[in-house]
């Protein structure tokens, strides 16, 4: 990214320690007037160091660039400061740890918000799901809809009480609309997703904010359920999927003539664009399926919360998902 796709820069006006690893910062423009406006749901993408460039001994520790999303937990009418929350992940590449060295004073830069994980427009009743740090985007949405006096029903799961951030606004945002579920471990106790979700109707959305697990298994009962895609929101919290456990992968691109040796490290759509294609693509997580290419022959390991099984006969989402095995020619 160049400097203008950080249009601005924010200052920590203050930062709270919400649970032992999950810490709120308000962030305030320079001259304290009013911030672009946003959406519930939105996040801002920001621009972090993420250290640790060096590895020998003595040597200087070196700066490395990098961006991270966090969503604003704020309400959309709260105009002259954002608030995020941030999870350390001491095990992660260097942003929450940057983000978590931040203190009142310290600038940042950041982009607009950007709103992937909207509210249905019209008057509906919101079925809400938060695992974890997936709360932030949950919040606000959750405000949002009380402003709009809409009917919703707030589930959030933790592990214990001491890790579940903003239980306060929860109570005072949701009274007995708000439900909160501990499973200390155990996944077995956690949230009863049938009885959560519910059956399908015509004015009623659901909104999943979380880790991947808690993803997969609301969007599965959903289905079971028969939900319609289209009333069932989320967003992975979290980086794009994992890498770990990938294996290489050769791809074809038929009619680019290209051979493509995708590295374990590294996503098929990240090698097509290295190799001077120009695929479209837009979330790169695997949810709005603008990657979608068809495949021509081969047996891709779909990895993205897009595509219909039908979908899935013959199309594959090249930014997350890879071969389950041998090569795939890709009609690209
Ligand atoms: S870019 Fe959105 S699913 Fe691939």
């Amino acid at each position: 990214m160049t400097p203008s796709d950080w249009p601005l820069e924010l200052v920590v006006a203050d930062t709270v320690a919400l649970t032992a690893e999950i810490r709120s910062l308000r962030l305030k423009a320079i001259d304290g007037g009013p911030l672009p406006a946003f959406s519930a749901g939105a996040h801002l993408t920001f621009q972090v160091d993420l250290g640790g460039g060096a590895t020998l001994p003595g040597a200087m520790e070196t700066s490395r660039p990098g961006e991270r999303c966090y969503s604003l937990v704020n309400s959309t009418d709260q105009s002259d400061y954002y608030e995020i929350a941030v999870k350390l992940e001491t095990a992660g590449s260097g942003g929450s740890r940057f983000m978590h060295a931040l203190r009142p004073g310290d600038r940042i830069r950041t982009t607009l918000p950007k709103n992937d994980f909207p509210l249905h427009h019209d008057p509906h009743e919101a079925i809400l799901i938060a695992g974890g740090i997936g709360i932030t985007p949950i919040l606000s949405m959750t405000a949002e809809l009380g402003k709009r006096s809409a009917a919703f029903r707030l589930h959030y799961a933790s592990r214990s009480p001491e890790t579940m951030a903003y239980r306060a606004r929860i109570t005072q945002l949701c009274g007995e609309r708000g439900h909160l579920y501990f499973d200390y471990g155990d996944p077995s106790q956690g949230m009863p997703l049938a009885e959560v979700i519910g059956q399908p109707a015509m004015n009623r959305h659901l909104y999943v904010c979380g880790p991947r697990p808690l993803l997969d298994a609301v969007i599965a009962t959903a289905r079971a359920l028969q939900w319609p895609p289209s009333h069932v929101h989320f967003e992975l919290f979290g980086a794009p999927v994992a890498q770990t456990g990938n294996r290489p992968c050769r791809v074809v691109l038929q009619r680019s003539g290209l051979t493509l040796d995708v590295p374990a490290g590294k996503s098929i759509l990240d090698a097509m664009i290295d190799a001077g294609t120009d695929p479209l693509f837009d979330c790169r997580r695997g949810e709005c399926s603008v990657c979608a290419v068809r495949v021509l022959s081969g047996t891709p390991e779909h990895r993205d919360y897009a595509l219909s099984d039908d979908d899935r006969e013959h199309l594959m989402c090249v930014c997350v998902s890879r071969a389950q095995e041998g090569e795939l020619v890709l009609d690209a």
